[in-house]
């Protein structure tokens, strides 16, 4: 059985597959209109989501095939107290593929040991989420042109911000990549992500609590959300979540070739008059999402 539960789990050349399929899919959409006619996706979300729950849904809609499941943990039966792998095994019988996002790290990984069907993890708490990686790299293809020797800039929550976790991993394959690393103290990378994928590949990088001192450098950057929902108490919340705010004068200090990416949703870190800037690619960034999901369903199914 496949599923997609972290980045990792694909190598280099399947994304490379991937991205194939996706651009196949903008260039000829009419080609895959059918290609999962009778095909069913069920959308667990025990977590809030418009972007990744609804590319989904897209995703297979545009496939040919049909779309079910809950986007609240409050209207399933885990209110109740049902167990993820009871409901997976479950829902495993009405659905041939799942897509699944959970607050808690690892549910997706338990689901896919009681489910039939191929599980992918559409987010699970401050860990990982793969399929959000999968636009980002469709979008760093489609601006940049090439994965390798590229300086990439993280920018605010990386404790929390489960894409950047991805995102470090799957970047940290292609030669010549170098991280800069940019969060408040309390915000900082994970070390068990940073030891892993940065230090252990002896990978460059720099950590720093100012985006002002490193725009300059930078070929992306990647900014996030201060992850509310992940804090213990507001009032820390409430104290790092304005820590950086790009404006079009700080975007004055990048290059013009800079592409400024984030996952979404966003809060206030990123102005909106930045929206204009062609630098800015967060608006195209959903839409690549869309075109991987389409491209990962077929992979995942062995869809022809
Ligand atoms: N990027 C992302 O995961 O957005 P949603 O929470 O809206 O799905």
């Amino acid at each position: 059985m496949n599923h997609l539960i972290d980045i990792m789990d694909l190598s280099v050349e399947e994304i490379d597959e991937l991205i194939a399929t996706a651009r196949d899919i903008i260039a000829n959409p009419e080609k895959y209109q059918e290609k999962c006619r009778y095909k069913k996706l069920a959308t667990l979300f025990f977590e809030p989501s418009t972007r990744t729950r609804l590319s989904f849904e897209a995703a297979m809609m545009e496939l040919g095939g049909k779309v079910l499941g809950f986007s609240d943990a409050g209207s399933s039966s885990s209110s109740k107290g049902e167990s993820v792998s009871d409901t997976v095994a479950v829902v495993s019988g009405y659905a041939d593929i799942i897509a699944m996002r959970h607050p808690k790290e690892g549910a997706p990984m338990v689901a896919s040991m009681k489910s039939g069907v191929p599980i992918i993890n559409a987010g699970d708490g401050g860990h990982n989420h793969p399929t959000q990686t999968l636009a980002d790299l469709l979008t760093i293809k489609m601006e940049k042109g090439h994965f390798d020797n590229l300086t990439i800039g993280f920018c605010g929550d990386l404790k929390f911000g489960r894409t950047v976790h991805s995102l470090v991993a799957a970047m940290s394959r292609y030669p010549g990549v170098k991280f800069v690393l940019i969060s408040p103290d309390e915000l900082k990378l994970p070390s068990y992500v940073k030891n892993t994928y940065i230090k252990d590949k002896n990978i460059p990088y720099v950590q720093t609590n100012s985006l002002d001192d490193v725009i300059g450098e930078l070929d992306i950057l990647y900014m996030t959300r201060v992850q509310k929902e992940r804090f213990f108490n507001e009032e820390d919340y409430l104290r790092l979540k304005d820590s950086y705010i790009l404006t079009a004068d700080k975007m004055k200090n990048a290059s013009d070739d800079m592409i400024v990416m984030h996952p979404l949703p966003r809060v206030n870190e990123i102005s909106t008059d930045i929206d204009s800037d062609k630098r800015a690619c967060y608006f195209r960034q959903t839409k690549y999402g869309k075109y991987m999901r389409m491209a990962l369903i077929l992979k995942l199914l062995e869809v022809d």
